[in-house]
């Protein structure tokens, strides 16, 4: 499988195997090596808002329950009895002082902690005395929060949340710093017959919107209108970034209200947007008013303007879960949040116009790698390559396009720069995870054509690369690099670099 793995990516032609969306065996090792070692999204902090409230979620396939507990402290733990292993809460959230195991009644505290064992001292004498912090429930070791959005982590090593963002921070804070977000509750749920990775892949796939979703916009009318069919597709009018990690951005420049309906939100957004450039500059203050479609890796995704937060459970290679809020600022107008609300049912909801056309595609995307011919052919992420570059003004590897897969072949951008080593020991590099989750690919990584060292993961990437750019080799006969000469391997080249089948 190892070597395998390597011949999934094809890094010079910026292709792709359609086994990844297909092999239970490539399945199991995102589970192992993505899901449990990747910042996941929990929840926001406005669904438990007070002590004692808890929602239930997945990291990955693991059950988790996240809490406020009587200290305001925000913990998450795995949703398993640490005595025989039932889930020990079923509700999806709300309030309570304990959650109480229906196997055989074991009682856990809002903080995790063991509270009580029915008949305790009859049928375990002592034994138990001096194993109750080991019998609390499994926490989440790293717990981090980023404008309220929860995420959790199980590698003890990994890089801050805030890093972990990296350049998606940059971008999230047009909607979030001034007045803050909450999502509105509770979430919408469905199952659609899908590898997760095509969700993430296509909240930034800007090239699909005016075709599959063709009528809807025909329907809903507005700026959006304007690409329907891809009669008109304004060259000028976005661009779409790789943001590190394995994260993506897509903008469409003053769209943010492109699919909502009425004055109201229009109106809303204006009147805020001049708060938005006297706190963060012109640049986001332009964000702000235009829509952005972004994926956080590797299961989350969100559209500003439309208002949309999704996130996508695996649950089997080829069955995704899907949870969908609604996002607003948390100074609109109550009935503005209710509109904003509905509108987002409408389009994104199990049964949304959008989210209707998507699911067709996404499932034969998935459905037809069935065939075994089929899946060992290819895929192409080429589109918008003569685009790809950078951006004095905004961060990440920046597609001068409204619509780009810049976010898919990070690996060629790196390729290119790994034939040129002078290049890679002056600029500031990250870490990126393929969109399709298989191979971290190292790239660089400029911001203002400068060599940014604020930007480096603080433990222990960058001095390694940057001191000793000679120590990044590829081998001619590989299309995926091997680090060497490095005393430690930093988290993320653990995490899928292993080095060249030899
Ligand atoms: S499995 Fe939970 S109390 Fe036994
Ligand atoms: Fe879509």
């Amino acid at each position: 499988m190892r070597a395998n793995e390597r011949s999934l990516i094809d890094v010079e032609r910026n292709k792709q195997k359609r086994q990844i969306h297909w092999d239970e065996e490539i399945y199991a090792l995102e589970q192992e090596r993505i899901f449990s070692r990747c910042w996941l999204f929990l929840a926001h902090e406005s669904l438990i808002p007070n002590p004692g409230d808890f929602f239930c979620t997945y990291m990955g396939e693991d059950s988790a329950i996240v809490t406020r507990d009587q200290n305001n402290q925000i913990r998450a733990f795995i949703n398993s009895c640490t005595h025989r292993g039932a889930r020990v809460c079923h509700a999806e959230s709300g309030h309570t002082r304990a959650f109480v195991c229906p196997y055989h009644g074991w009682t856990f505290g809002i903080d995790g902690s063991l509270l009580s064992v029915p008949s305790e001292r009859s049928v375990y004498g002592s034994v138990l005395d001096g194993q109750r912090g080991q019998l609390a429930l499994q926490p989440v070791p790293r717990v981090e929060t980023f404008a309220g959005f929860i995420f959790g982590n199980f590698d003890h090593n990994a890089p801050s949340l805030r890093e972990y963002l990296g350049d998606v921070a940059w971008y999230m804070d047009a909607f979030t710093a001034r007045a803050g977000v909450e999502l509105l509750g509770p979430p919408v749920r469905s199952i659609i017959n899908c590898n997760w990775k095509v969700h993430s892949e296509n909240f930034v796939d800007g090239y699909h919107v005016g075709w599959t979703h063709q009528p809807a916009l025909k329907v809903i009318g507005g700026p959006m209108s304007a690409i329907a069919g891809n009669a008109r597709l304004p060259e000028e009018g976005g661009i779409v970034i790789a943001a590190g990690y394995g994260h993506g951005v897509g903008i469409i420049w003053e769209a943010a209200v492109g699919l909502h309906r009425g004055p109201d939100y229009y109106q809303f957004l204006s009147s805020k947007r001049p708060e938005v450039q006297a706190l963060l500059g012109e640049p986001k203050a332009r964000i702000y008013a235009s829509h952005m479609a972004t994926t956080i890796f590797p299961n989350c995704s969100f559209l500003h303007g439309t208002n949309v937060w999704k996130v996508w459970m695996p649950r089997g290679p080829h069955r995704t879960e899907v949870w969908t809020w609604a996002m607003a600022e948390k100074d609109m107008p109550d009935e503005l949040k209710l509109k904003i609300q509905k509108d987002v049912m409408r389009g994104f909801g199990t049964a949304g116009t959008f989210e209707s056309d998507d699911a067709d595609n996404f499932q034969s995307v998935t459905e037809v790698n069935q065939g075994y011919v089929t899946r060992h052919a290819l895929m192409d992420a080429n589109l918008g390559i003569e685009k790809d570059g950078v951006d004095d003004t905004f961060p990440g590897r920046v597609s001068k396009h409204i619509v780009s897969e810049v976010g898919v072949r990070n690996c060629r951008w790196m390729a290119d720069t790994w034939r040129d080593e002078e290049n890679v020991g002056a600029r500031v590099a990250d870490i990126r995870c393929q969109a399709f989750g298989e191979t971290y690919m190292l790239r660089p990584s400029t911001r203002r054509g400068t060599c940014r060292t604020w930007k480096l993961p603080r433990k222990l990437i960058w001095r390694s690369i940057t001191r000793s750019a000679s120590s990044i080799t590829r081998k001619p006969d590989c299309s995926v690099p091997e680090i060497t000469g490095h005393g430690s391997i930093p988290w993320s080249l653990r995490t899928f670099i292993t080095g060249c089948p030899s």
